[in-house]
């Protein structure tokens, strides 16, 4: 079993769509993938109505999805850990114990554009064509991380 695990701020926008977009693209028998915020606002909430029918568009089901914090144990529980931007980034590599754990942690989008550490914007103040626009980097870089999963 591979676990994967997708990392924004508030686990609204970003990270549940980056987590039912790679789904969509895994066997459900030997990959486990989930998303977290590195904030505290939504723990519980649903993912944002924007995610949800920008997913739904596109033939995926994330209403059922609720909000969570990272927290030091999934440094445990997963093997991979994507974050969303720099931010996410920086957040999760400050409650880092060791090598190991840094070592799980990487931007997304650096599995279409090599170290090149580009964010996925946070489009929670913005309008729709921001949701589309990210939901377009998150499906390519899912490809990306589903082919070399598979291999
Ligand atoms: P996300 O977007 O990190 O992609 O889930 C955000 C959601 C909520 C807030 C910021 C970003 N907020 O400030 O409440």
């Amino acid at each position: 079993m591979i676990r994967i695990l997708m990392v924004c701020l508030g686990n609204i926008c970003r990270s549940p769509l980056a987590e039912g977009i790679l789904k969509s693209k895994l066997p459900e028998n030997s990959f486990i993938v989930d998303s977290a915020g590195t904030a505290n606002y939504h723990m519980g909430s649903s993912p944002d109505v924007r995610s949800i029918s920008i997913a739904k568009k596109n033939g995926l089901n994330i209403s059922n999805l609720k909000g969570r914090q990272f927290t030091v144990s999934d440094f445990d529980t997963f093997d991979l850990i994507y974050t969303m931007d720099a931010s996410n980034f920086q957040n999760v590599i400050k409650l880092a114990r060791n090598a190991d754990d840094i070592a799980k942690v990487n931007y997304i989008l650096n599995e279409v554009y090599p170290n090149q550490n580009y964010d996925v914007p946070d489009p929670y103040y913005g309008g729709n064509e921001g949701f589309e626009n990210i939901y377009t980097m998150l499906d390519e870089a899912c490809n990306k991380i589903a082919e070399k999963l598979i291999k």
